[in-house]
């Protein structure tokens, strides 16, 4: 088991400050350190968004929205709750898991996002980390994961399917036979990129049923609804409750719930950017491939790869060719960089610029 050596507190994106230290003007930079939808958002969700009335308090059941991601899922609204964006919900999970999970730690299946590790910090709940092999390309391992909640007190894991920022998942058969054999722990699933993943089908698996699962998802990525904060949860009613007590009310806005039930009528538009992205994946995977890099698998639309100093690499693209990718040191993975697929210019960028660094 891992100490914790990722800094928990850095996220992808571009940093006004960094590039004002180095000169650079924001307007010219190409981003693939975030694994947002690079379509945006559908009109038709845009339109909800500035149609919502704002002069009033919003519905602090978020009862509409519930049913409308409840229906599109084939799932009883009382066992969907909305958040401020999924981050929002995780933290209340932690939170919950302070107050009655009786001093036990929670396992993160690492290497991962750094979220719930913040939370834990900061709501005092102690916190282990098994992390996947690097030998292995970081496959998510169910019998490690098995063994460890077999010998540990945890009360709680933490396994991001697919993971940030390996894109490693479980199959669901794996996923399902581990959670039944642990019926006492607490599964917290974040599937917050499991809709533009190649397993995009386990969003039908009704995991919400198992007792002690509670799945994160988020409309930030597959929505591109990053500013607007919105994800949902889905676990039983009783768990449900219990998140609830942990927040203020009033969480999500007029705007964030309109904008959730548009985009439940909006399916397609999220099936046709994951075959794009997939398709655009695999071909940016091999092109990185064919100059002699490493790459990890990854169910996901982005992937990681190894080059010899993560920060220096991402610095120097950034200078050179205006093209942001996320080092992947705050992981604790200080030779690998994460790129999302899916934007060509950005992509042909990174090739060129990777052409130089050649291993
Ligand atoms: C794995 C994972 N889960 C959750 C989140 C948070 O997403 P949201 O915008 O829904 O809070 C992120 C953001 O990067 C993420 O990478």
């Amino acid at each position: 088991m891992a100490d914790s050596p990722n800094d928990t507190t850095v996220h992808g994106g571009l940093d006004p400050l960094e590039l004002e230290r180095l000169g650079i003007d924001a307007a010219g930079v190409l981003d693939l350190s975030v694994n947002v939808n690079p379509r945006g958002p559908h009109p038709a969700v845009l339109r909800a968004i500035v149609a919502a009335a704002v002069a009033s308090y919003p519905d602090r059941t978020s009862s509409r929205a519930r049913h409308a991601i409840g229906s599109a899922l084939d799932c009883d609204p009382a066992r969907v709750l909305l958040g401020h964006g999924s981050v929002e919900l995780l933290w209340a999970v932690v939170s919950e898991l302070r107050r009655h999970g009786g001093g036990k730690p929670l396992l993160i299946v690492g290497p991962t996002f750094g979220e719930p590790e913040s939370a834990a910090r900061a709501y005092d709940l102690p916190c282990t980390r098994l992390d996947m092999r690097e030998a292995d390309g970081f496959a998510i391992d169910a019998e490690r994961i098995d063994l460890e909640l077999s010998a540990s007190a945890a009360c709680a894991v933490y396994l991001c399917q697919p993971n940030n920022p390996t894109g490693r998942s479980l199959r669901s058969s794996e996923l399902q036979a581990l959670i039944a054999r642990h019926p006492r722990v607490q599964f917290i699933l974040d599937q917050a990129f499991l809709s533009l993943s190649t397993e995009h089908a386990q969003a039908k698996l009704r995991l919400e049923r198992y007792p002690n699962v509670v799945s994160v998802r988020s409309l930030t990525k597959d929505h591109a609804l990053a500013g607007l904060r919105i994800g949902y949860a889905l676990a039983s009613p009783d768990w449900i409750a219990r998140i609830e007590a942990q927040r203020p009310p009033w969480m999500v806005s007029t705007p964030a719930q309109a904008a959730a039930i548009a985009a439940m009528q909006q399916p397609e538009h999220v099936r046709d950017a994951r075959e794009f992205l997939i398709a655009a994946r695999q071909q940016l995977s091999a092109a990185v491939v064919a100059l002699g890099f490493n790459v990890v698998p990854s169910d996901a639309h982005y992937f990681l790869f190894h080059v010899s100093d993560a920060d220096a690499v991402r610095e120097r693209l950034l200078r050179r060719h205006r093209l942001l990718v996320r080092s992947c040191r705050s992981f604790g993975l200080p030779q690998y960089l994460r790129v999302a697929a899916g934007d060509p210019i950005a992509s042909e960028r990174l090739l060129r610029g990777l052409e130089e660094l050649r291993p």
